[in-house]
């Protein structure tokens, strides 16, 4: 099975290229500009936002399914940048639905838990979006563009993605180890609930959906939701760091860009239910994440 990969420099895109090493796939890695996260496949580079690079792209690479986390993700920087954000993650996840359709390849679309409004989370699948700032707008009109140009598609919303080690950036958990195991404080909100959810982990049940062809809406996220401080006080606890360093906070106060879901979270019954590959428990999720720290600081 031959699959393509967008954003794979990025956290999910990589995570996912690791895992299809082996087992049958052939890998195709899409990504703007040059390689900057090892991982298998050969390497296409292409700006979405470019249609009929794209679609040659996609056309020469003839892919049995996509897999499409790629996006602008920095929540402040779509609000600074509003066409921006249009054109990567509304324009560029038309046209990656429009080529896959045009070449009968299963779409997998990674969308986010910031389309719903974070009045009253955990949401499931059948709840009603309502996305508050940039980011979160586009990400709803990416889904809408998806479920119109390529019917059958995988709609696939995560949350609060984190693993080691880092792609190009720091995600949430990364930062979190990086800076406690240096002594630093960090300051966490305790009004922001969330479905933290382990890179390998999403990374494995965009594969199952990629792989069987499963379309629709689906929550692939972590089984757990907590609030960001108690996240991270269970971090300290698995990774022997000192709780002490780890401050409580709020939303209100960070005076943020653009606008956080508060009660936020996503139900995942339903991938508990259909999907092999199980949705991780906090527990579980911080076990496998000081492992993989663990062993690329022996490396
Ligand atoms: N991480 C989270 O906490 C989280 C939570 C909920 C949902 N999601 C969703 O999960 C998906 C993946 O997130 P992530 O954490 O892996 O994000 P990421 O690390 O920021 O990776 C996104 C990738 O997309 C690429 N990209 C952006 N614009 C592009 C363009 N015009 N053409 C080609 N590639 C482009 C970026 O390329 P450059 O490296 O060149 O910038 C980057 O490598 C996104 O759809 C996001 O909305 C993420």
């Amino acid at each position: 099975m031959r699959i393509v990969v967008t954003g794979a420099n990025g956290l999910v895109g990589s995570r996912v290229c690791e895992q299809l090493t082996g087992g049958g796939y052939e890998v195709v890695a899409f990504g703007r500009g040059a390689r900057r996260v090892g991982g298998p496949g050969r390497w296409v580079s292409v700006d979405l936002t470019s249609r009929s690079d794209l679609e040659r792209a996609l056309a020469a690479a003839r892919p049995d399914a996509i897999i499409h986390p790629a996006a602008m993700t920095h929540v402040d920087g779509c609000e600074r940048d509003p066409e921006g954000a249009w054109a990567t993650n509304v324009e560029g996840s038309a046209n990656v639905a429009r080529a896959a359709h045009a070449l009968d390849a299963h779409l997998v679309s990674v969308s986010t838990d910031y389309v719903f409004d974070g009045d009253h989370g955990p949401y499931d699948e059948q709840d009603a979006p309502n996305p508050r700032g940039v980011y979160a707008r586009t990400k709803l009109a990416a889904e809408h563009a998806v479920q119109v140009l390529a019917p059958g598609a995988a709609i696939a919303r995560t949350a609060v993605v984190y693993g080691w080690p880092p792609a190009a950036q720091l995600n949430f958990g990364a930062w979190l180890v990086t800076s406690l195991s240096e002594g630093r404080e960090v300051k966490l909100f305790e009004d922001q609930w969330v479905s933290a959810s382990l890179a390998d982990n999403v990374a494995a049940m965009l594969i199952e959906l990629a792989e069987r062809k499963l379309g629709g809406i689906w929550h692939v996220a972590g089984a757990d939701v907590l609030d960001r401080y108690t996240f991270g006080r269970r971090l300290c606890e698995v990774f022997g760091f000192d709780p002490k360093l780890v401050l409580p906070s709020t939303l209100a106060a960070a005076n943020l860009a653009g606008p956080r879901p508060s009660k936020s979270g996503l139900s995942v019954v339903k991938a508990q239910r259909e999907l092999k590959t199980q949705p991780l428990g906090i527990e579980a999720q911080l076990a496998r994440f000081h492992e993989e720290w663990r062993q690329s600081r022996a490396a």
